[in-house]
């Protein structure tokens, strides 16, 4: 069986995130060959090519950590219409210094909760192309825009609506099945 070491992104740096619950929802809905691990980004001080010559040990760990992976998953809130600033920031190092994206060719899938209607749409649209101009091969569907409500998870912390943690199982299946595919034509390390 093989296996794929998926490190995943909280867009969000509350206590409380909803988006960590559907995190942690979605590992245990996901296939048995997905293993995941959180690649944090909360000690990475705020980017500015002034660190490109001597990159901090923080930037650097991030950046190992992202290429380090088989596929990166994102579940992020979406603050003010895009995404949280903390994790544009994290994104930012990523991407830098110029010529060594760590991004670039990681399948990526995007996801995330709000209690507003839409379920995090718009932001995920701004991560979509920033993802895109990292070259990062993005899952294009299913999307999951998610709407949180009182009672979206159990007591358990697993998603309590069967219709919805059957989609949500369905998502991950695809994101299985999507780096599947780009990891055959660009394998890692080639
Ligand atoms: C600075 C800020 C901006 C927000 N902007 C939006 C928004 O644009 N759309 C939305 O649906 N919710 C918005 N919210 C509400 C969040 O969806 C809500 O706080 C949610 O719990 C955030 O996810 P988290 O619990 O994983 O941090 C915003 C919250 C904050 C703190």
């Amino acid at each position: 069986m093989k296996t794929y070491n998926v490190g995943y992104l909280i867009g969000s740096l509350a206590t409380g995130s909803i988006n960590r619950k559907l995190a942690n929802a979605l590992i245990k809905l996901a296939p048995e060959q997905l293993k995941f691990h959180e690649i944090s980004y909360k000690d990475l001080p705020l980017y500015s090519y002034d660190y490109d010559a001597d990159y901090p040990e923080a930037g650097r760990n991030f950046k190992k950590a992202i290429e380090s992976s088989d596929a990166i998953l994102i579940v992020t809130p979406e603050y003010n219409r895009s995404i949280p600033g903390g994790l544009k920031n994290a994104i930012d190092w990523a991407s830098r210094p110029w010529g060594t994206n760590s991004f670039a060719h990681i399948p990526s899938a995007v996801i995330g909760t709000s209690p507003g209607a839409i379920g995090t749409a718009v932001g995920q649209q701004h991560l979509r192309s920033i993802l895109g101009f990292l070259n990062s091969p993005q899952m294009n569907s299913p999307e999951g825009y998610i709407q949180f409500k009182e009672g979206f998870f159990d007591e358990a912390g697993e998603v309590a609506d069967p219709d919805t943690a059957k989609f949500l199982a369905g998502y991950m299946e695809e994101f299985h099945q999507h780096m599947a595919r780009v990891l055959t034509v660009l394998p890692r390390g080639a």
